[in-house]
């Protein structure tokens, strides 16, 4: 309002100066009363009535440029109630869209307030991840440590894993090598397989063998006996006689009978016979070997005095079973024993027929 009375201010000082020099007309006072009744009083009014006074014979002139002035100045409010009008329009809309905006504002505090809660958060998350993170760089820092230590074994380990290579290569030549001589062993080892089945079967026909033979022999009658001759001088007689060897060191069968003096062959077989008689006389000494009543030998000798004298000799007889074997001294003989034993009698069993 104070523009508007500023510029009505304007437009009166204005028009006066204008009315002055234009002299004015009287065709229109109705207008100009009916303006006078309607229009405040205000000062420019009052300043023009000041003027008035000062210049009465123009008064008509002044009242018609008032007239033009007042008309002017309706359009002028009629034009500025218009722009009020569309001023308090756009006032309206303004505050419409003040409104409007300050619930967008309250709205956009609403998300500040709730954007910043995020921030606080996001911010408190970041710290912790950035603490977390540095932890990760120590871990990482640990990481790399033992990556170094990890790829300096690891290197180590390739280093060895290649001796190990060298190793196994050589270890493969001699394994070839090993396979190659048990292959042969295996050969040979089958070879003496067969050798081996082969001499056991021998060798249990061996042991079936001498299984054999040991019954045999076993069986095999022993025949063996050793005597020596009854002490003392016999002989010289006039006949003669059967010689008892009554001292019995051996008689393995009880074949030699030492009260008569005969041996008795158990078995058909080949026999061994052996003497030996003792002098110690001036004289004849000597001894005659009988097979049943068939004289096989006879054996005798002069002998001096003053010394013993010894007649040996021995026989391989083939005898029956029955056959008997003795000793016969010839008469006008004489032979000699004692303690020691100086004329004996022995014999055997060789082998069986
Ligand atoms: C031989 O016989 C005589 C007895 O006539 C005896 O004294 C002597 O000791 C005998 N000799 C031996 C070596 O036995
Ligand atoms: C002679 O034979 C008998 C057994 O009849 C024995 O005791 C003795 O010692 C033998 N004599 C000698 C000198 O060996």
């Amino acid at each position: 309002m104070r523009v508007v009375v500023g510029l009505l201010l304007l437009l009166l000082a204005l028009c006066g100066s204008g009315a002055q020099g234009e002299g004015g007309g009287l065709g229109q006072v109705g207008e100009i009363s009916e303006f006078q009744e309607t229009a405040p009083r205000d000062a420019a009014e009052e300043s023009a009535e000041s003027t008035t006074k000062q210049t009465t014979p123009d008064i008509w002139a002044e009242v018609r440029a008032l007239r033009d002035m007042v008309v002017e100045l309706k359009v002028f409010v009629q034009l500025l109630q218009r722009e009020n009008s569309d001023q308090e329009m756009r006032l309206t809309a303004t505050e419409s869209k003040t409104t409007d905006l300050e619930k967008e504002n309250a709205d956009l505090q609403t998300r500040l307030s709730s954007s910043e809660s995020e921030l606080l958060l996001s911010k408190s998350r970041i710290d912790q991840l950035e603490r977390e993170n540095a932890v990760q760089a120590t871990d990482l820092t640990s990481l790399g440590t033992r990556l170094t230590a990890t790829e300096s074994k690891s290197s180590d380990l390739e280093k060895e894993n290649a001796v190990q290579a060298t190793d196994l290569i050589s270890l493969g030549t001699r394994l070839t090598a090993t396979e190659s001589k048990t292959s042969d062993l295996e050969k040979e080892n089958a070879d003496l397989q067969t050798r081996l089945s082969s001499s056991e079967s021998e060798l249990l026909l061996s042991k079936s063998r001498i299984d054999q033979l040991e019954r045999e022999n076993a069986e095999r009658p022993k025949v063996a006996f050793y005597t020596a001759l009854t002490e003392g001088f016999i002989g010289p007689y006039n006949t003669d006689i059967t010689l008892t060897f009554s001292k019995v060191f051996t008689n393995i069968g009880n074949a030699y009978n030492p009260a008569t003096g005969f041996f008795t062959a158990p078995v058909k077989g080949v026999y061994y016979l052996q003497f030996t008689v003792c002098g110690n006389l001036t004289g004849l000494m000597g001894v005659q070997l009988y097979k049943n009543k068939q004289r096989m030998m006879y054996n005798g000798e002069w002998k001096e005095a003053s010394h013993l004298k010894y007649m040996t000799n021995s026989a391989v007889l083939e005898l029956m079973a029955g056959d008997e074997i003795h000793l016969v001294l010839p008469s006008s003989y004489a032979i000699y024993n004692n303690g020691d034993n100086h004329s004996t009698f022995s014999g055997s069993l060789l082998f069986t027929l």
